[in-house]
């Protein structure tokens, strides 16, 4: 983790970030300036571009860290910054906006355009539109909206937009300002990513469990399941580590010693599948009634690398009836390391979760099953839906 000092749409921020988190990242899930979209994460599409210093940067391939006393610029944060008061109606006036994914990069490298090349044909601009990819294929309506504020310009020349340029041309470095109660950010749900600095916590000590978590970059997640049967048989199970292990979807046990075992679990998400092959250790805690299932694997097809804790504990509701509380921190590193932050694959733990509950019901109420549970296969479009369904209910206060 470091601290980074940068601002964003004239907003002092200072943050300590992972070392890896990109700034898209970065500004969608910790800033909540969920205008800069994500396409490809490879630099190729132009969706995630913003302004850093007034110059447009790919976010999705720039490092937070990198940024440190710069300035940056989204979509949320041009205000009544002349070009993109031209732009904003061009765009309108020619239909630019199809699905509008790509738009706000297409209006940072459009205002790019307009800033540097007054004299821009069809041709030149079509080129430096070339970063940009826009899905809907749209271009026509893009190119035109473009060539209509330069004609525009021409035709009609903007003081403002001729002051800007000729800063350019001097080299001077103009990032847009927007005023601070223009945009209203989103609420971020977790920061867990990204610890707010506090002075208060500056003095060393030793580090709370969130703090660690952070040092050490793990996502947190937390749910819980009612098993309908006594807490002494839940307890039974949960402390049976080839029964525990058996009971996490898409898990194999392939050797055991004591409280270690071997084994690979499966997952699929979509179209994305992924095989980790290791170790797991359980600690049991008999007094406190609480246990941690401790692990870690590899996948051999994208060499990714993950580990984790599966810290539970039980609560006595009824008779026949038993909570079973999850604290589950992972972190994955390697090319699936990318899917991790999103709220996606949080949900997808989350249901891995429910599952896990459904397997432990099963097999408390039918000891004589054995059969490893099928691999969690989910599909991420339910998911989605299921996100989208939460948040509405939040938004309108409904149960
Ligand atoms: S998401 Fe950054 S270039 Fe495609
Ligand atoms: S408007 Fe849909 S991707 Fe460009």
């Amino acid at each position: 983790m470091k601290n980074v000092s940068l601002v964003v749409n004239g907003r002092s921020v200072e943050k300590l970030v992972s070392e890896r988190t990109h700034l898209a990242d970065f500004l969608r899930e910790q800033e909540g300036l969920t205008g800069t979209h994500l396409g490809c994460e490879h630099g190729v599409c132009g969706a995630c571009t913003v302004l850093s210093d007034g110059q447009p940067i790919r976010s999705c391939i720039t490092f937070a860290v990198a940024c440190d006393g710069k300035s940056i610029t989204t979509i949320e944060g041009y205000g009544d910054d002349p070009i993109m008061l031209h732009l904003r109606d061009a765009f309108s006036e020619f239909h630019a906006l199809q699905c509008g994914y790509c738009t706000p990069g297409m209006l940072a490298t459009a205002r790019d355009i307009i800033l540097r090349i007054p004299q821009a044909d069809e041709q030149r601009v079509r080129i430096e539109l070339a970063g940009n990819l826009c899905r809907c294929t749209g271009y026509v309506g893009i190119v035109a909206a473009i060539l209509s504020v330069l004609k525009k310009l021409q035709d009609l020349p903007d003081t403002r937009v001729e002051a800007l340029r000729q800063a350019v041309r001097a080299g001077h470095v103009f990032t847009p300002v927007i005023a601070s109660d223009k945009f209203v950010n989103f609420d971020v749900e977790s920061k867990d990513d990204v610890v707010e600095v506090a002075r208060a916590h500056a003095s060393a000590g030793p580090l709370s469990g969130s703090q660690t978590r952070h040092a050490k970059n793990l996502t947190h997640i937390e749910g819980s399941f009612d098993v309908p049967v006594d807490i002494k048989a839940v307890w039974q199970l949960m402390t049976d580590l080839p029964a525990v292990a058996g009971c996490l979807p898409g898990a194999v046990i392939e050797s055991q010693d004591g409280n270690h075992v071997k084994g690979r679990v499966s997952i699929k998400f979509g179209p994305m599948s992924a095989a980790f092959i290791g170790s797991a250790f359980l600690e049991i805690n008999e007094h406190a009634q609480t246990a941690i299932l401790k692990g870690s694997g590899q996948d051999s097809l994208s060499q990714s690398r993950a580990s984790g804790d599966v810290q539970y504990r039980l609560e006595f509701l009824e008779a026949d009836l038993t909570r079973v509380f999850v604290d589950l921190d992972y972190s994955l590193q390697g090319p699936l390391a990318q899917f991790s932050r999103s709220g996606l694959v949080q949900e997808f733990v989350r249901r891995m979760i429910t599952d896990f509950g459904k397997n432990v019901t099963a097999r408390l109420k039918n000891p004589e099953l054995t059969d490893n549970p099928a691999v969690s296969h989910i599909n991420p479009v339910s998911i989605l839906f299921g996100l989208i369904w939460s948040r509405l209910k939040r938004l309108f206060g409904a149960n």
